[in-house]
């Protein structure tokens, strides 16, 4: 049996291009006994990805998950038929040995979708959407009456974000970098106030949208879009540090600087934190729950940009970072 898989022929340099992949034909053993063979049905590509190529050596698969089904299994724990989700990287086919202890971030047989589509599980019912949902419920503790505010905030995150804000009762400003992508937030997902980063002044946007100041910032992007934020900040304001797509590209030999507030930090008493999603894995179910039953509800509206074809992966991940995207991007493997 041949398994496809895409490598990173040599590390990126800025941007990724398409001449930095190869697609690459691999055998594959047969199964041996603990063992699953599934197949791709819906791979994610995600900004994380390009940190992560980093550390790659030229010519190896690039990281990434799937929703994949079952085609044979040798253990009880995963029947033929079911769907998985799994850290495979960028393959169609793959043998894999399941873990006896279920990891989240790895592999986990589908949970019950009551009806969602099955790619909802690379995104908002997933570990897109538990970064939205644990990154702001926890680190932000949004209030009733706070002021939001969101970057990349029509994608795959950020749009998740924004519309648990608007459950908690907040007033939500989101920042994107077209006019569709803002007419999709105000109209649709109810935002209060939407501005595309591109083309206006972000710190007037704020002052005119948050008078009162900023609460809660969930930051997406990094860079100087954040800086004006920090400054927009209200006293004990809440920052989650989610990503930092803004620098992805950048020379890494070079220090990526930006401006820093320390005064304003200070004097409003900021809490600024970091977080990687994995840090909630033990209440992992907990978040795609809520997540699956408030899309249920209604309460969430989640957009998919679908590029099909497994071997368009490339292009698809490079879109990322031209703002292609609204909502989450998935990769349905084959037509
Ligand atoms: N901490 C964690 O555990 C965790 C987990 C998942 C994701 N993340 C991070 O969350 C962020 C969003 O990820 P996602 O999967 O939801 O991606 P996404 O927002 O669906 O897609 C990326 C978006 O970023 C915007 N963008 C691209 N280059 C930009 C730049 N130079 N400046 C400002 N915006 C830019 C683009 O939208 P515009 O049209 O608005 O420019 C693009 O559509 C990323 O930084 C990612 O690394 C963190």
């Amino acid at each position: 049996m041949i398994s496809r898989k895409i490598v990173m022929k040599k590390q990126f340099n800025g941007t990724p291009t398409l001449e930095d992949f190869e697609i690459l034909e691999e055998p594959l053993n047969v199964i041996q006994d603990g063992e699953i063979l599934t197949q791709a049905e819906w791979h994610s590509v995600d900004p994380y990805m390009r940190m992560v190529s980093v550390g790659l050596k030229d010519g190896e698969i690039m990281p990434g998950r799937q929703i994949a089904r079952v085609l044979q299994s040798k253990t009880t724990a995963v029947p033929e038929g079911s769907l998985v989700m799994g850290n495979f990287g960028w393959r169609d086919l793959t043998v894999y040995k399941p873990e006896a202890d279920v990891n989240y971030d790895n592999f986990y047989v589908l949970q019950e979708m009551k009806g969602l589509p099955e790619s909802f599980a690379l995104g908002a019912v997933g570990r897109i959407g538990n970064t939205a949902f644990f990154g702001l419920t926890e680190l932000c503790s949004p209030k009733e009456g706070d002021t939001l505010v969101v970057s990349a905030a029509a994608g795959a995150v950020g749009s998740v974000v924004g519309q648990i804000g608007k459950i908690k009762g907040c007033k939500v400003i989101g920042f994107a970098g077209s006019d569709e992508k803002l007419n999709w937030m105000k109209n649709d997902l109810g935002f209060d106030h939407v501005f595309n980063y591109k083309t206006i002044n972000i710190d007037e946007a704020l002052k005119l949208a948050a008078p009162q100041g900023v609460d809660c910032y969930f930051d997406n992007v990094g860079g100087e879009f954040t800086y004006h934020v920090m400054n927009n900040m209200n006293l004990y304001g809440r920052i989650a540090l989610c990503g930092a797509i803004s620098s992805y590209n950048s020379d890494k030999s070079k220090p990526y600087t930006i401006p820093v507030n320390y005064h304003n930090w200070i004097y409003k008493q900021i809490k600024i934190e970091a977080f990687v999603v994995t840090r909630w894995k033990s209440r992992w179910l907990e978040g795609i729950t809520q997540l699956r039953d408030w899309v249920l509800e209604g309460k969430l509206q989640i957009k998919e940009t679908v590029v099909v074809g497994f071997e368009n992966m490339p292009s698809a991940f490079i879109s990322l970072f031209k703002g292609d995207n609204i909502g989450k991007i998935i990769v349905k493997s084959s037509p």
